[in-house]
């Protein structure tokens, strides 16, 4: 099922959690369709190389079972693959988000396992994973931190949780604060052809569509993020820092910056995870 674009910019966090799923699954899906393979996998290959290169040994997913919750494009699922896992499974809310997934990694075919699902209800069991990976997803959703619980009691004991949310604060947060207020009344083919016109790199077309036109946009403080992990009883909680890009050009540009994050479930953990 895909949204149309007047039914996209209908919806806002006021509606169910299942509408605004739907709806920001189709967006995405439509800015996933514009990239040519090339530019995709320069988009994908720059996520672990350049912006925000884990601070794990080589060798870290070696043979790991690992899940990518709203995997979009499939980038982070390309780049886990690449890395030697031994299986991703990877989720969207968006039908065209897993399309694109699958599409873009049929080289890893016989490792990649994909599910049209929410993070707000993982259909895994309790404690199958080695890796959480979730980025850039449940600052969209409705209840993001149901999303998070749902990402530790997927986790095995001893597993490793990877979650980026948006921070807070800065000119870019305030700007697209402004911006979003005519996205109700600026309809997104205009925006999209405008964009086109007057800006080249695709990547930075998709975070004008991106921030303009996603139904629900939380930002957090950095406290409150480490609320959520000290709540869920993680342990070796270490910021994984962005190295390019907006995130990487201080407070008054982004705040509280990108809050990506990198955490271990205990040994001891009740496998049912918290909240
Ligand atoms: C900003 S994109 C990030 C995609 C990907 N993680 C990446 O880093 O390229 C957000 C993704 O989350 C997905 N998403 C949003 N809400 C979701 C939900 N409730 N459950 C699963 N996926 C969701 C969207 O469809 C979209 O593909």
């Amino acid at each position: 099922v895909y949204l149309q674009d007047s039914d996209i910019m209908a919806i806002d966090r006021k509606n169910s959690e299942g509408d605004v799923a739907l709806a920001t699954g189709s967006l995405y899906a439509s800015i996933w369709d514009e990239f040519e393979k090339e530019e995709w996998e320069r988009f994908a290959d720059g996520l672990f190389r350049r912006w925000s290169p884990l601070p794990v040994d080589e060798g870290f997913f070696d043979g790991k079972r690992c899940l990518d919750a709203g995997c979009g494009s499939g980038r982070a699922v390309r780049s886990i693959l690449q890395s030697g896992a031994a299986r991703v499974c990877a989720i969207d809310a968006g039908e065209g988000c897993i399309r694109n997934t699958v599409e873009r990694n049929r080289e890893y075919a016989d490792r990649l396992e994909t599910t049209v699902a929410s993070v707000l209800h993982i259909p895994y069991p309790t404690g199958c994973f080695d890796v959480a990976h979730c980025d850039g997803v449940l600052h969209h959703t409705t209840r993001p931190r149901t999303g998070f619980s749902e990402l530790v009691r997927v986790l095995k004991p001893g597993g490793t949780l990877i979650v980026g949310v948006l921070g807070r604060g800065g000119f870019l947060n305030a700007a697209i604060s402004f911006a979003r207020v005519f996205r109700h009344l600026i309809p997104k083919p205009f925006t999209a052809r405008l964009c086109r016109w007057l800006i080249r790199d695709r990547m930075l077309w998709y975070a004008v569509i991106d921030a303009m036109y996603v139904p629900v946009r939380h930002t957090y403080s950095k406290a409150a993020i480490l609320q959520w992990f000290s709540d869920a009883g993680m342990t070796n909680v270490v910021r994984v820092p962005m190295k390019w890009g907006p995130y990487a050009l201080g407070r008054w540009m982004s705040g509280e910056g990108y809050l990506k994050y990198m955490a271990t479930k205990p040994k001891s953990a009740r496998t049912e995870g918290t909240l």
